[in-house]
């Protein structure tokens, strides 16, 4: 398969609203999660919180993201990698 294109974490951090899509990063994997952004279970606010940056301090506090069924959620919305 081809590999993933690789994106700087300010490229990332355009991607901050619906209008310029929602990208999201997580270790090193880029994310373009805004067709899951009306779906959240925690709401659309609060994962907007997270748009253009990394997951990592929002899950620090919302610890129910730390389940297998969640990170493979997020696996499908993979586009990149920084
Ligand atoms: C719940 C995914 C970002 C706050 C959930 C659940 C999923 C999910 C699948 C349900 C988990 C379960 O109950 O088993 C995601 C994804 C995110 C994201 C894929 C980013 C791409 C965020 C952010 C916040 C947040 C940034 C907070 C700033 C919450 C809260 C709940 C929740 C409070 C609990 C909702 C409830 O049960 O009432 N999220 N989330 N999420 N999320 Fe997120």
């Amino acid at each position: 398969s081809l590999p993933f294109p690789v994106y700087t974490r300010q490229e990332v951090a355009r991607h901050h609203n619906k209008a310029s899509r929602v990208w999201v990063t997580y270790g090193s994997d880029v994310f373009d999660v805004t067709d899951f952004v009306e779906q959240h279970p925690g709401g659309k606010s609060k994962i907007l919180l997270a748009a253009g940056g990394a997951l990592e301090p929002f899950w620090a506090l919302y610890a129910m993201h730390n389940q297998e069924h969640v990170l493979e959620l997020l696996r499908g919305y993979k586009v990149g990698e920084l």
